[in-house]
């Protein structure tokens, strides 16, 4: 099996190729990603629940050290366990709702602008990073940066996440994440004390937690946040503008409790994640062994049809929908409730904007392997003469 992520067909579409990968070989060695890639619903969520086998903290399978120094997403238990706890409490304790009434205030008063003037807009500029740097931003306590500039830095080290296929990503992101440590030294002095940020750091000493533990953990929350904000916003609207009836029913009917999930099921921003073997293990007849890396391709698990019924159509009621688009088990996201308060807060407002939403050009997508969404995706709010 030779699956190239980059390839232009797996960047305007990788699902029909997944559904081909999970029929033929739903795990296979790629040399190329110089990993086990698994295919299956079952098989990924092994991965991401069996922790004992599979390592976040890949020098427990036998990898060296980096030498760099570990966030929350790196660390396995029981180092994992505390720093994990310190941002959860942290997190369940900011007032979430109205992080997303402020969302919403910014979404409207965007879309009704663009709404009233003729053209079309690109969402994902105009729309989706504004409103996931201010849901961010308000979650850690802490001003806002510019978003032009703050999009680039995270969009140089999102794109380093494929640096084993595309080396030449990797010296952006690192002169990215020298920026960002810059940054964050910034905000660690001027945070907001009622902020995440500011009560991680309240709390790091009494949890027994270092101060570079919440250092590495701030910079992942931030840049995992945003940029995957961003994707599944970006995805969500790009969905809802392909399929009129998914659209329509939005309109109508109460569907965002449920549809925010089936919307990122559908088409998630991260498409994998990879875990080091700890022992040699067979999985599906395969044995994987000591030291090897395994990825889980998400987007293909969520739509396994062993797992959903119809899984290429967009079920807005779909129940239950144990999709894995924001992980599971031990390292699954973090921000998973404010995730869904921001595309749902999003969503309604794309909806309730008068007009009609429609796709006004071909979307454009970077050559990216991990996270997936369009980067310019060029929308519009056609209106019949009498509503003008
Ligand atoms: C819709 C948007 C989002 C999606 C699709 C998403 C997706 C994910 C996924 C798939 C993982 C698991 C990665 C793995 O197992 O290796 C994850 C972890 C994480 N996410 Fe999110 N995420 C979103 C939004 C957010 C937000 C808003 C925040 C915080 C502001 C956040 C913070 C984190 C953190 C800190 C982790 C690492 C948790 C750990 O390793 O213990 N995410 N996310």
């Amino acid at each position: 099996m030779d699956y190239d992520p980059l390839s232009p067909a797996a960047i305007e579409d990788p699902y029909p190729m997944y559904s081909k990968m999970r029929e033929s070989s739903p795990i296979f060695w790629s040399s190329r990603m110089n990993s086990w890639v698994l295919t299956r619903y079952r098989d990924c969520l092994l991965l991401l629940t069996d922790s004992d086998t599979f390592a976040s903290d890949w020098t427990r399978a036998g990898h060296e050290e980096t030498g760099a120094a570990s966030s929350l997403q790196e660390l396995d238990p029981p180092e994992h366990t505390p720093v994990r706890r310190l941002f959860t409490v942290a997190m369940r304790s900011q007032q979430l709702d109205r992080i997303g009434a402020d969302i919403r205030d910014l979404a409207d008063g965007i879309m009704s602008r663009r709404s009233r003037s003729a053209g079309s807009f690109d969402f994902t500029a105009e729309v989706a990073r504004p409103v996931a740097l201010l849901g961010v931003c308000q979650l850690l306590g802490i001003a806002k940066p510019p978003v032009r500039d703050f999009a680039a830095l995270a969009d140089a080290m999102t794109r380093g996440m494929d640096a084993g296929l595309l080396p030449e990503v990797l010296a952006p992101a690192l002169e990215a994440r020298t920026k960002l440590n810059h940054q964050i030294a910034g905000w660690f002095d001027a945070c907001d004390t009622g902020g995440l940020l500011g009560e991680v750091l309240g709390g790091a000493q009494g949890a027994g937690v270092s101060r570079e533990a919440v250092w590495n953990s701030a910079r992942v929350l931030f840049l995992a946040g945003f940029s995957t904000a961003v994707g599944a916003a970006a995805n969500a609207a790009l969905a809802l503008a392909t399929h009129p009836d998914a659209l329509e029913q939005v309109r109508i009917s109460n569907v965002l409790s449920s549809g925010v999930d089936e919307f990122m099921r559908f088409d998630g921003p991260v498409q994998g994640t990879t875990r080091a073997c700890v022992q040699d293990t067979t999985i599906g007849g395969v044995t994987i062994k000591r030291g090897d890396l395994a990825l889980a391709l998400l987007g293909s698990a969520n739509r396994d049809p062993e797992q959903f019924r119809n899984p290429d159509d967009i079920l807005l009621t779909r129940e239950p929908n144990r999709h894995l688009a924001l992980g599971w088990g031990i390292h699954g996201c973090s921000g998973a409730i404010l995730a869904r308060i921001m595309i749902r807060a999003l969503l309604e407002s794309l909806t309730q904007t008068r007009g009609h939403l429609r796709l006004a050009g071909a979307p454009e997508r970077l050559p990216r392997a991990t996270l997936r969404y369009p980067d310019r995706l060029p929308l519009s709010f056609d209106r019949p003469e009498a509503q003008l």
